[in-house]
């Protein structure tokens, strides 16, 4: 029988973009770079020209929070300059449209994009960066502290890592580098404790600001259990991704720096002789299938572990919680329910365990500009037709089943084994 999951009444049930990836007319070092499938960032979604009617389209989604980021070389033509007017202008007003729209937003700081001037200097490997990026949190809180009281100032530190310095697929594409992987987290991570610093001196209107990470959890595993050097792997890549990163930022004292821990989570990597079976990874969806690896178009689903991430985390850190992103990219609509459900039932048995979790970001508002792979991967709660220059959006089934579930404050599922189509 169908059961009724509920959620507590002020959780926020939230969408997620980030600027590269919609906005459009933006200068940074994805600008001119051409993904595997032809696509460029330059129009994106023209978010840039087109947040008004977003926003109306997130009201007619019935989310109450929505998770966006503000575009550093938008605002800062070089280090320690003033904040460009009009173009912080614009993200006022979109704050403020939210606000009217009873949306409350949670702001990213820094989602794998940087100013060209950072780029040139070395980006995260230089030290000098820390500052600058300091600099610029200042400016930009004593701006819109009064409209923001949720910030997150780095997304997937490890993503963003890991692709621009060890497997080649961030600009500048550098691979194998272990040591500046590790130091741009480092430099990250102190960024971090000191944007908390500035946000908490600047407040927000007598609310005390929240502040936090988001760290992407990905399990890693042998495809085949006694595949020895594949369990290495897997090994290797939990503790680099993982342990690594969550020492950096929350490790000892720095722990103090984040009032919350973000979650993005998507699912699980297995490695059958050194490669990893997900598409993302480059492996055929067709032999997935047959090899019985339920993905999206992206990676592998592992429903079960959102569960037992957010219980883990609630033990070892202590820190409320959001999943700062979750979704799935594929045309399959019913697959994409499914997993929605599948996660949102995880969710629910964790905060009914007693796990703090507060909210839940879908990933993503709009179909977007997935980095590497261009606009092919389709994860958005509305379509958008890049074919037409108008780049109309519509609403999917699947942004109608979250609305249903926005507005119940909860959702309605079906008995577990009915699912098992996904682990
Ligand atoms: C995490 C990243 O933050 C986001 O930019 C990306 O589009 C999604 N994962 C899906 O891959």
């Amino acid at each position: 029988m169908a059961g009724v999951l509920k959620f507590p009444d002020n959780f926020l049930w939230g969408t997620a973009t980030s600027p590269t990836q919609v906005e459009g007319h933006v200068a940074n070092e994805w600008t001119d770079y051409v993904a595997s499938d032809g696509g460029h960032c330059r129009v994106a979604c023209n978010h840039y020209h087109r947040y008004a009617e977003d926003v109306d389209w997130m009201a007619q989604l019935g989310v109450n929070a929505y998770r966006m980021g503000i575009e550093w070389s938008r605002l800062q033509a070089a280090p320690f300059a003033p904040l460009n007017g009009p173009e912080l202008e614009r993200y006022v007003d979109l704050l403020d449209r939210l606000k009217a729209a009873g949306i409350t937003p949670m702001v990213v700081l820094h989602h794998f994009s940087n100013p060209p001037w950072i780029t040139s200097a070395g980006g995260w490997l230089n030290p000098a960066t820390v500052p600058a990026f300091v600099d610029y949190v200042t400016k930009l809180v004593s701006a819109l502290k009064e409209r923001v009281w949720l910030w997150n100032t780095f997304n997937e530190p490890d993503t963003y890592a890991s692709l621009t310095y060890l497997l080649g697929g961030f600009p500048p594409f550098h691979k194998w580098r272990l040591l500046s992987y590790r130091k741009s987290i480092k430099h990250m991570a102190v960024a971090h404790v000191r944007a908390s610093e500035v946000l908490r001196q600047a407040g927000n209107g007598g609310r005390t600001p929240e502040i936090g990470i988001a760290k992407n959890w990905t399990f890693f595993g042998p495809f085949q259990k006694h595949a020895l050097w594949d369990r290495l792997l897997a090994g290797i890549s939990h503790h680099a991704f993982n342990r690594f990163v969550l020492d950096a930022f929350l490790g000892g004292r720095r722990r103090a720096a984040s009032t919350f821990l973000g979650v993005n989570y998507y699912g699980l990597t297995r490695f059958k002789n050194f490669e990893p079976m997900v598409p993302a990874g480059g492996a055929c969806p067709k032999q997935l299938a047959q090899l019985g690896v339920v993905c999206d178009d992206m990676f592998e689903r592992h429903p079960g572990g959102l569960g037992t991430v957010l219980r883990n985390f609630h033990r070892r850190y202590g820190l409320p919680l959001y999943i700062t992103e979750h979704g799935s990219a594929s045309s399959n609509e019913n697959f994409r329910i499914l997993d929605l459900t599948e996660h949102l039932r995880e969710l629910h048995g964790a905060v009914e365990g007693g796990v703090d979790v507060r909210g839940f970001f879908y990933w993503s508002l709009l179909d977007n500009f997935e980095w590497q792979f261009g606009y092919s991967k389709k994860f958005g709660l509305l379509a958008v037709d890049f074919n037409d220059e108008r780049l109309p959006r519509k609403m999917t089934r699947v942004g109608e089943f979250y609305r249903s579930i926005c507005q119940a404050r909860a959702t309605t599922v079906a008995p577990r084994n009915s699912h098992a189509a996904i682990r």
